[in-house]
């Protein structure tokens, strides 16, 4: 039988409101039913100007991610069964409000793209494979899993007050790069996430590690980056692969 469940929901449009609001929906909930398809009944029968994104439906694209009742979630991988008769949902933070829960992530990428999100390899010999072991493989379980939500980033506080702190999601993506045995470029990454908004700027609040929806760790991540950082200081001739 279907539950009814009160919904909270940020509204806000910049071209014309001067500030937000909430408003409150009424949302019979059947078992099963997720907050993305309680979004997808407010907008399809209670107010379709409601505004929010989506799409793989399934936890795999990384669009849906939001505050709600407190923590950052994928919408499409949270039960409404799971949370309480009041749902408050909220866009994430951070990022400038395009309208509603839709937020601008034009930083967040950009960011991305600043640590060179891509295999560096050196010079291959002419037609040779690029061989790795499964257990150099193995490390990367996890770190490649990253669906680039931006709920880390959301829930990082240092991302609040430093607009140039690389984040949660980047350096978890450099560190990815970095103990890749295939990759070759070892000191270019490790100087581009060195300065005083990269590794050293996060302060190791686990906020990431506990939101991220694919176990990513970027905490642990970015210990690893700090690690690589200081142990190449201590010995110029140190090497990724002596760890
Ligand atoms: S590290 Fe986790 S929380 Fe951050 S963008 Fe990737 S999947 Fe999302
Ligand atoms: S809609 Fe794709 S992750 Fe939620």
């Amino acid at each position: 039988m279907a539950e009814t469940k009160t919904f909270k929901v940020f509204r806000f449009k910049p071209q014309t409101d001067k500030k937000h609001r909430f408003d409150t929906f009424k949302v019979p909930c059947r078992p099963g039913m997720t907050v993305l398809q309680a979004l997808n009944y407010i907008q399809e029968n209670l107010d379709g100007s409601l505004a929010y994104r989506s799409s793989c439906r399934e936890g795999i694209c990384g669009s849906c991610a939001m505050h709600i009742n407190g923590k950052y979630r994928l919408a499409c991988e949270t039960q409404v069964s799971h949370l309480s008769a009041s749902i408050t949902i909220r866009p994430m933070a951070h990022m400038d409000i395009i309208r509603d829960l839709v937020v601008d992530m034009t930083p967040f990428f950009e960011k991305l793209k600043a640590i060179k999100p891509y295999l560096i390899p050196g010079d291959p010999d002419e037609g040779a494979e690029r061989i790795q072991t499964q257990d150099e493989r193995a490390y990367l379980d996890y770190i490649v899993d990253c669906i680039l939500c931006g709920a880390c980033y959301a829930s990082c506080a240092v991302n609040g007050y430093d607009d140039e702190y690389l984040g949660p999601a980047a350096l978890a993506k450099a560190n990815r790069f970095l103990m890749d045995s295939r990759d070759k470029a070892d000191e270019q990454r490790l100087a581009l996430v060195c300065d005083e908004h990269g590794v050293f700027r996060c302060h190791t609040l686990f906020n990431c590690q506990t939101v991220c929806p694919k176990n990513v760790d970027p905490t642990a991540n970015i210990a690893n980056l700090k690690r690589q950082i200081i142990a190449r200081q201590l010995n110029p001739k140190f090497s990724k692969k002596g760890i």
